[in-house]
């Protein structure tokens, strides 16, 4: 299967108003010339970006402006892209998290993730891959999980749950592929410089984040490149090798240990 070829196609990022899709959205354009179709909640923040790749790349830009916890808002964002049949790849990024003791994660919380990082997701996907496979276009998606998928996060365990139903959803979808011009990456990133982490309560582990300008540029190489799942950084790839080898209890023991640090020095400020 040949590399993605951006050049003046149109691809959607989806949590385009901050952090890692902003900077994918800014890389897309700016090193790929790909037109965009960006979105999120914040139309602000979208437009302001469309403002910015519209002058610097003279790229096309298309801001839609949805809800991606409900299944409205991913249909709304699917059709927008599906308009005018000429979408060649889609990264869906958008998720939120919750730093915290499961014990106080409010049930509305807990669904609200669930429904951004797994239900809005699935339902794009499937509609996503319904197109690629009929139509029989070339193109990719890339769904963005998380480390905390392949090694549960104490502390981040509903997040740590929805990223792990991404990285097997998105890595068995591949292998049901019948459009061989069509691929499935899954980019699972350790901890990143953005929104998600400027909190107090990261506040320890500030330490070991990425720039957010580095986990884009892995994600977009990962993405063109076909890469069937992908997890930025030599140290991060050298943990997951070497976590292979420990019991699953010491490594969750030892992630507690740190992250508990991190919450109680947060709750003590
Ligand atoms: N930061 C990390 O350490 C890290 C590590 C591994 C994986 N990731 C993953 O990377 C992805 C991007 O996260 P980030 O770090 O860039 O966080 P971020 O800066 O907080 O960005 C999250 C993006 O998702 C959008 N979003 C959230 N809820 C939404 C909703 N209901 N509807 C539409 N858009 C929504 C936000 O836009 P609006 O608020 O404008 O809607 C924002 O653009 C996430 O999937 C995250 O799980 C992050």
């Amino acid at each position: 299967m040949n590399n993605l070829r951006l050049h003046n196609k149109w691809v959607l990022v989806t949590g385009a108003s901050s952090g890692l899709g902003q900077e994918m959205a800014r890389q897309l354009a700016t090193l790929h010339k790909a037109n965009l179709v960006i979105a999120a909640r914040r139309a602000d923040k979208l437009e302001q970006l469309k403002a910015e790749l519209e002058k610097t790349a003279g790229v096309k830009v298309k801001v839609v402006v949805a809800d991606l916890s409900t299944i409205e808002g991913a249909d709304h964002v699917v059709a927008e892209c599906l308009a005018n049949g000429e979408l060649y790849g889609a990264i869906l990024n958008a998720g939120v998290t919750y730093f915290g003791r499961h014990s106080q994660l409010p049930w509305d919380k807990f669904e609200s993730i669930l429904k951004t990082n797994v239900i809005g997701v699935v339902r794009m996907a499937n509609a996503l891959v319904s197109h690629f496979e009929t139509s029989k276009q070339e193109g990719g998606l890339m769904l963005v999980s998380s480390m905390a998928g392949f090694f549960p996060v104490p502390y981040q365990t509903a997040y740590s749950a929805t990223k792990a139903f991404i990285n097997a959803f998105g890595n068995a979808l591949y292998n049901e592929l019948t459009n061989p011009n069509f691929s499935i990456t899954v980019f699972a990133p350790g901890g990143i410089a953005t929104e998600m982490t400027h909190g107090a309560e990261f506040g320890e582990l500030q330490g070991w984040l990425m720039p957010v300008q580095q986990a884009a540029k892995e994600a977009i190489r990962a993405f063109v490149t076909r890469k069937f799942n992908y997890i930025p950084g030599l140290m991060n790839r050298l943990g997951k090798v070497f976590m292979k080898f420990l019991p699953a209890k010491f490594i969750g023991g030892r992630m507690s240990k740190v992250y508990l640090k991190s919450l109680l020095k947060s709750e003590q400020q």
